[in-house]
């Protein structure tokens, strides 16, 4: 089983679209998968086909400290794929009282992976608000490998070097994303140059372009790779499933009968 942390400096980078992309993917693939939502936000279940923020999840374990409620919390997606959200919180104070918990204990979510019993090609994919942050940071702590998607802004450029320090100084394997790539964009096509020169073969050669079809799927409550598999970014999100699937190991054979 490997666990990959799904990471950006940016907001908006597709991170949440990239994890249930990816683990409806990996799932088609042959992969058992656990996809969990490090992120009070708490949307990943509407990637997933919820109609309604998701009421239980990571954050009561957390907040009572239980180490195993949150099996309870899991709920399966139309395709295969079990998830836990994080769950809906009462109020600010408990979003902050979370925030100091997580400080607290920076391994508390690698201890709750810890107790999931995987094959050797399982995935748990983990959702995250933007880096830095204590729920992004209990993700990479508990990642066999963090995977950083880079939208093409001049702000994501000016951080990078601090996310790539601070994941070299902890020994995490990293690789990078471009997300939201629109190459007639002269600037796009100059931050991706200057990207690859700087990242070299940490930085994947499948960008997911900027589709208008990935908002109109998500506000559809539809799986984008399914309603559009022919466009561009369909493509490149099987493109990135298939490296991912390939760094995970691929999954037996069924046995011929
Ligand atoms: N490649 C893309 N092209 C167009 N829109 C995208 C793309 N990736 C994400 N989006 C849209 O951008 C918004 C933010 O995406 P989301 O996955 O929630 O980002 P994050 O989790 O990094 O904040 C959503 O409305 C999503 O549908
Ligand atoms: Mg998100």
């Amino acid at each position: 089983m490997k666990t990959i942390a799904i990471v950006s400096p940016a907001g908006g980078a597709g991170r949440s679209m990239v994890t249930a992309s990816l683990a409806s993917l990996l799932a088609a693939r042959g992969h058992p998968v656990l996809a969990l939502e490090c992120d009070p936000r708490n949307v990943l279940g509407y990637h997933f086909g919820l109609r309604d923020a998701a009421r239980a999840g990571l954050s009561g374990c957390l907040a009572d400290g239980s180490p195993t409620a949150w099996a309870q919390a899991g709920l399966r997606s139309d395709d295969g794929v079990l998830f836990v959200p994080w769950g809906e919180q009462d109020s600010d104070d408990d979003d902050i009282q979370a925030g100091k918990l997580l400080r607290a204990g920076p391994h508390w979510l690698r201890g709750l992976i810890a107790q999931v019993a995987m094959p050797a090609h399982g995935a748990v994919l983990i959702d995250t608000p933007p880096w830095p942050s204590p729920h992004a940071g209990q993700a990479i702590a508990a990642a066999d490998l963090v995977l950083v998607l880079l939208p093409p802004q001049p702000e994501v450029c000016v951080g990078l070097r601090r996310l790539t320090d601070a994941l070299a100084r902890r020994g995490h394997a990293a690789c990078y994303v471009a997300t939201r790539l629109q190459p007639a964009r002269r600037l796009h096509a100059d931050i991706v140059t200057l990207l690859r020169a700087t990242l070299g073969d940490a930085m994947l050669a499948c960008p997911v372009h900027e589709d208008s079809g990935i908002p109109e799927a998500f506000a559809r409550s539809e799986n984008f790779c399914r309603s559009a598999p022919h466009s561009q970014a369909a493509h490149d999100l099987q493109g990135l499933a298939s490296w991912v699937s390939h760094w995970i190991g691929a999954p037996p054979q069924e046995p011929e009968r």
